[in-house]
């Protein structure tokens, strides 16, 4: 059977026969467009015309330059765009030649400075200039191309389609580009390229899901597409269900759109990938740098209970000299689940118990679920009925759904007096001596399915429904907490870890990727997902360590440790009535692997904090795609090298995530890269393939870098950083900066932090090294410098520290101050110099 044609099958065919321009001028008119439609629908198939579909955005016929925006108004409707800052600009298409102005939920404020832009006005077209790329305003029909700074296409509208809009349905239609690939949109199963897939914005509870399911838990609707020409981002700020087809089911166009709301995207112009992010994140908001404990070693599981137990595994990782900050409380400690509460039977003294494990170096982090029992007498479902800070349905009766306390209110984070008693609450628990938050169940998840339609929020009194709130509920939740916690606390660094986001929500939450499955896909898809987390502007995210449903065999768990240290939330955690998990209950073996994994990760955290701090100020992730890195280089873009990422700039990760794989093929990028673990040092641009038996984490540091590092200790506090180690691979120049501060509190925004620049540069037979205290403002407790100048190979002719002669020293144990050792075995030349605002070191040889 023939199916009716709609007005878009229509139009299409109109503009077959009477070409684009003709068309779009007549499209004008709804009638005239309905019309129209008719006739074709009868010339053109036997069947009935539904009467209904897109109409696509017809001529411009006149435009307005005010400031930073530019009006379109077309023969149908209304476009304008806006330039944002010299690189971003944003696109609006009315409906029904009214543009809505919704105010986002993902942007606070925009802060850039207004950006310089010309316009140029061309019989056919208009041409805004931007420092950072050219918009190309194509007037019959009114459809749109961004070009590169030097003119090369980025991205541009499908040109018989572009925006259109049917009721309250909004879509956008580009031209998919052959070479066109899709990073981003958030947390994502499948492979990091999301072209040929269609995926959906809508936060979704789904336990042990699949590796290929959508939706899952957050909603990031932003990508970034790679052509030949170089990097772009899309950011459609819209809340609804939206979707986002990539090139699925059509090679002509990839798209996206939504149910409702406005069609209102941000483009961003590369050409690099960095610069997108870096763009985006300046609008939606970048992760502040969290407290230092938060980036140790995390223990959870489901659940610790009574307190007896919990403090059983801290004294165990104490005892057992297994590195750990941070222990959590999942629901069994409230009492019957009822949140902000605790089961005073099995936690019979929470400041007392928490006082005490705070004396151990731990930081713990009780479960928070939006769900609030309908209990009278039960004192935050009191208040929140007797204040209103609840959702309701349209019939403003009070919305009950069932979640883990059973019939539950929900509060209405839309409402500012909500938030502001919501994170009250926070502030309560963390006087108690909770150290953070683990915001759960935000979807908002309800057992059965989810919220019903009938359900409104007050959304700034627009009584907007749960169709336009859900996606935001948790953002506005995280929100609510981090801002009650920053006025409770202003000298703390709230940690929140959530489980369902949108974008933006990385200014207030680290997220993690919910109920995985203990098994070897899952650990592929935890590190695909954990970097399309960071190409999508939140860096701050992990997976459950070892897997959330089902117990992972020895192997699994020791694999999934390796690759859990250079994941920027490093967090062990499991279902209830799995079998345990904590690091010592697989064997000796696999005790002493996961503690020499999590004291890798200390050793490093000089440097981890470092790209911390980078990320906190740039919003490039810690954790970085091969191709955010090597953007030039084709093979970081390879199915197969999707597994292996940059953790910050020097050190190249590739986690082994297959089973009784003793062997690891890893894409080295040009230069030249030196296995730790060895001291081989690889050349670069080609496939390499190494030994990795079930306990080595294959790992290169670029030959050049420079990596700050310390003796590992037992907990971030544990003791003061009086020794720094530098790993300074030789070979090629190089610099890095060192970022020190207290670790936690607000004194940093002050200038409360020291900074060290080092550098290495070669010079025929010298290599020469320089430290330099570039700020000086927290006073480190660094008195000793040990530099650790690896693929080094032979003896020095000489070594200068300041211009003095350094000792030579025979035992590399005992190497001192101004020594040098010479330890052949680890390629390795070790420099031992008291701290100096500045220090030169030359070795000749
Ligand atoms: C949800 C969370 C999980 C938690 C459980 C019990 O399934 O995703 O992490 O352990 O609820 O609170």
């Amino acid at each position: 059977m023939i199916p009716p044609p709609s007005v878009e099958k229509a139009a299409v065919l109109a503009a077959f026969f009477f070409g684009n321009s003709y068309i779009s001028r007549i499209t004008n008119q709804r009638t005239t467009m309905r019309f129209l439609t008719a006739i074709l629908s009868l010339l053109i198939t036997i069947g009935t015309a539904r009467g209904e579909g897109y109409t696509f955005l017809g001529n411009c016929t006149s435009h307005a330059r005010n400031g930073a925006t530019l009006t379109l108004t077309a023969t149908n409707n209304v476009m304008r765009i806006t330039v944002i800052d010299s690189a971003t600009v944003r696109v609006q298409v009315g409906r029904d030649g009214r543009i809505l102005d919704i105010p986002s939920y993902a942007i606070d404020t925009i802060t850039a400075p207004p950006a310089a832009w010309v316009l140029e006005e061309k019989p056919d077209r208009l041409v805004m200039r931007l420092a950072g790329g050219i918009v190309e305003i194509l007037k019959s029909p009114l459809r749109l191309r961004f070009l590169t700074r030097t003119g090369a296409e980025l991205c541009a509208d499908d040109s018989a389609f572009g925006h259109a809009w049917d009721g309250h349905e909004v879509m956008t239609w580009k031209r998919l580009d052959p070479s066109a690939r899709f990073y981003g949109l958030g947390e994502k199963t499948g492979n990091l390229d999301k072209r040929g897939n269609q995926w959906v914005m809508w936060n979704t509870d789904f336990p042990a899901y699949g590796v290929e399911h959508d939706p899952l838990y957050v909603s990031i609707p932003f990508f970034i597409g790679v052509v030949d020409a170089g990097a772009y981002g899309i950011f459609f700020d819209n809340t609804y269900r939206s979707v986002f087809t990539m090139g699925a089911g059509s090679r002509r166009t990839y798209s996206f759109g939504a149910p409702d709301g406005e069609m209102t995207y941000h483009f961003f112009f590369g050409p690099e990938m960095k610069r997108v992010i870096t763009h985006y994140t300046a609008l939606t908001g970048r992760m502040p740098l969290p407290p230092r404990w938060a980036l140790g070693y995390q223990q959870c599981r489901w659940s610790y209970f009574p307190a007896a137990e919990l403090m059983d595994v801290a004294r165990n990782f104490r005892t057992r000299r297994i590195p750990a900050d941070v222990l959590y409380l999942d629901i069994r400690h409230m009492d019957r689940y009822k949140v902000f509460t605790w089961d005073t039977a099995a936690f019979p003294d929470p400041p007392a118990m928490l006082a005490e494990l705070r004396r151990m170096g731990f930081h713990v982090v009780p479960i928070i679920d939006p769900g609030i029992k309908v209990e009278k007498g039960f004192h935050v479902d009191d208040e929140g009925v007797k204040r209103s800070l609840f959702a309701r349905h349209a019939d403003g009766t009070l919305y009950e759904g069932e979640v883990w306390p059973g019939w539950c209110h929900f509060p209405d984070f839309t409402r500012p007096d909500t938030r502001a008693w919501w994170g009250a609450h926070y502030a309560r628990l963390f006087d108690q001596g909770v150290a953070g938050f683990w915001n759960d169940m935000n979807e908002p998840a309800v057992w059965g399915r989810e919220m019903p339609t009938t359900v409104v929020f007050d959304d700034d009194r627009r009584n907007s429904t749960i169709r336009k709130i859900h996606n935001v509920y948790a953002h506005l939740e995280a929100r609510a907490a981090y801002e009650g916690l920053r006025a409770h606390a202003p000298d703390m660094r709230p940690f929140l870890l959530t489980r369902a986001a949108y974008a933006g929500s990385q200014k207030y939450t680290a997220i993690w990727t919910g109920d995985n499955v203990a098994s070897f896909d899952h650990l592929a898809l935890a590190v695909r997902m954990c970097i399309g987390l960071g190409l999508s502007g939140a860096p701050f995210v992990g997976a459950d360590v070892g897997g959330f449903v089902g117990s992972p065999s020895p192997e699994l768990f020791a694999r999934w440790m390796q690759a859990g240290v250079f994941t920027p939330l490093f967090r062990n955690h499991t279902t209830i009535n799995s079998r345990d998990q904590e690091p010592w209950t697989f064997g000796e073996e696999i005790e002493d692997n996961a503690r020499d994994m999590i004291s890798l990760r200390y050793e490093l955290m000089p440097y981890i904090y470092t790209i911390f701090r980078e990320a906190s100020l740039t919003g490039i992730p810690m954790m970085r795609a091969m191709q955010l890195e090597f953007q030039d280089e084709p093979e970081s873009y390879r199915w197969d090298v999707q597994h292996q990422f940059m953790f910050g700039s020097s050190i190249l990760v590739a986690p082994v995530v297959n089973e009784h794989q003793y062997f690891q093929k890893v894409w080295l990028p040009r230069g030249r890269w030196l296995d730790p673990v060895t001291n081989d040092v690889h050349d670069g641009g080609r496939f390499v393939t190494v030994d990795a038996p079930w306990w080595r984490l294959p790992c290169f540091f670029r030959v050049g870098s420079i990596i700050p590092r310390r003796a590992a200790v037992q907990y971030d506090n544990a003791s003061p950083l009086t020794e720094l180690t530098v790993d300074v691979v030789a070979g090629a120049d190089g610099a890095f900066t060192l970022y020190l501060d207290a670790g936690d509190g607000f004194g940093c925004q002050r200038g409360e932090y020291d900074e060290i620049a080092f550098a290495q540069n070669a010079t025929g037979s010298s290599l020469t090294i320089n430290a330099t205290a570039t700020q000086n403002s927290f006073a480190a407790d660094i008195g000793t410098h040990i530099y650790r100048i690896r693929n080094f190979d032979g003896l020095p002719a000489s070594v200068t520290i300041n211009g003095h002669s350094a000792i030579a020293a025979h035992d590399g144990s005992r190497i001192p101050d101004r020594g040098y050792h010479v330890d052949a075995g680890k390629h390795m030349l070790v420099v031992r110099v008291p701290a100096e605002p500045a220090l030169r070191i030359v070795v000749t040889r």
